[in-house]
């Protein structure tokens, strides 16, 4: 699958393996679920998944996700360490103030601006993940 090769993965490796922002890139897979990082700077989307919740947590920096709950919009704010869930059905707009790198998990197949969605900027990346493309490790 995706050419992974069971191998230890890096996870510093596999960030400094793109540039793309907001662009996630698939690590391994947890039975039907994708592990995935992405490096993010500036504003994502507002969009929902309407039938999956999505787990976040941050690897460097800061992340804020917007979520427009009933009682109306409400920003979380994530250090690094953190983890947070986004519940199925909650429409959300991911934020980073400055460049941050962000652990993703959610069942494969899940696109990265859900279900629905505003009009896509230029920056993200509409996509279900990304191989990763990680050079050969160096011989021991
Ligand atoms: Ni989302």
């Amino acid at each position: 699958m995706l050419g992974m090769n069971n191998e230890p993965i890096a996870l510093e490796r596999a960030l400094a393996s793109f540039d793309a922002v907001w662009s996630p890139r698939v690590v391994t897979r947890v039975n039907d679920y994708d592990v995935r990082v992405a490096k993010v700077e500036g504003e994502h989307v507002w969009h929902i998944h309407e039938h999956t919740d999505e787990f976040f947590l941050v690897l460097d920096g800061e992340l804020r996700i917007a979520l427009r709950e009933p009682a109306g919009v409400r920003t979380v704010t994530l250090a690094k360490g953190d983890v947070f869930t986004v519940q199925r059905g909650v429409e959300h707009k991911p934020y980073a103030p400055v460049r941050a790198a962000i652990l993703l998990l959610e069942p494969s197949g899940t696109l990265s601006v859900g279900d629905r969605h505003d009009e896509i900027p230029d920056t993200v990346d509409v996509t279900t993940g990304h191989p990763l493309d990680l050079p050969a490790r160096d011989a021991p």
